[in-house]
């Protein structure tokens, strides 16, 4: 029977993701992440889950043993205001990405997944509020988002030289600002869309028409409702894909107007900075 491991997965993407691999019946499912359990967002008797630190090598190995398919979702990751003022923190995830690949090599994991980022493309190619579809070949030249971005292309390349040299077949998405239910909502680590849900909401309950928001609201962005992350990581994951892909929306928002846009071909979001 096959035994899926999905690392991350007390956290937003990583719970949604085993609630689907249930439901798919895809086989034995094991869970890590490092908060204890009960701070889990969601948690299942009939799935192995494990409270664990997977920047440790060891723990990473406990974690791949009699895995076939590992989703790697574990990082230190949050908002733009989080991963502006953590670029360390975000840069040590490289501890995670790595324990995990060199774990499932020798553990014969025949097939990983790995989350990057549309943090990988370079910040000028997002700054316009008129921005470019980003492609995935827009990542290089290379001038990702300091910290968090560089990990992830660093990683990124690492998945790729994996299969490279040692034979491990591997998957990359580039996720474009995932929503919806258990995202982080406060705190520090959450995203535009969860903060402007709950800069709107403090302003009605304190009868106030304003609300502060970053940068001058014109900027493009496009948001990836869970469920889609979910079903393109699965698609992605059971694909002869090879290459790093986006997964993201066509369709692209501004904060101030609510206009959108749909200027972005298939597979590749006109998003701009995200995380
Ligand atoms: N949510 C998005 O919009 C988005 C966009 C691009 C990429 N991603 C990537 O997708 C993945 C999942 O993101 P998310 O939104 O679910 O974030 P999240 O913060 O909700 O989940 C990440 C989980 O990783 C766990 N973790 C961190 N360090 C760990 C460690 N050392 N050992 C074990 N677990 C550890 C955290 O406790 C957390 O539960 C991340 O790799 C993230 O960088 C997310």
């Amino acid at each position: 029977m096959t035994r899926v491991l999905v690392t991350g997965a007390g956290g937003f993407i990583g719970g949604h993701l085993v609630a689907r691999l249930r439901e798919q019946g895809v086989g034995r499912v094991r869970a890590v992440d490092r908060v204890p359990l009960d701070e889990w967002r969601q948690l299942f008797d009939d799935v192995d889950s494990r409270s664990a630190d997977l920047r440790d090598p060891a723990e990473c190995g406990r974690a791949c043993a009699g895995v076939d398919t590992v989703y790697n979702l574990a990082a230190d990751m949050g908002g733009m205001g989080f991963i502006e003022n953590n670029k360390a923190l975000c840069m040590l995830s490289v501890l995670i990405s790595t324990h995990m690949l060199e774990a499932a090599r020798w553990a014969g994991v025949q097939r990983f997944f790995y989350s990057s980022s549309a943090c990988v493309y370079a910040a000028g190619k997002q700054e316009s509020s008129e921005v470019e579809p980003l492609r995935e070949a827009d990542a290089y030249p290379a001038m990702p988002e300091d910290g968090y971005g560089w990990e992830k292309l660093f990683s990124e390349r690492m998945a790729r030289h994996y299969y490279e040299d040692f034979g491990l077949e591997t998957r990359v998405a580039r996720y474009h600002n995932v929503y919806g239910p258990d995202g982080t909502y406060d705190g520090g680590r959450e995203k535009a869309p969860a903060a402007i849900c709950r800069k709107v909401v403090a302003a009605v309950l304190a009868g106030s028409d304003e609300i502060e928001i970053w940068g001058d609201g014109l900027q493009m962005r496009s948001f990836t409702y869970i469920d889609d992350c979910v079903e393109g990581t699965l698609r992605l994951m059971a694909s002869d894909v090879r290459e790093p892909l986006n997964i993201g929306s066509e369709q692209s928002v501004t904060i101030t107007s609510s206009s959108t846009s749909s200027r972005a071909s298939p597979g590749s979001p006109s998003s701009a900075t995200t995380t």
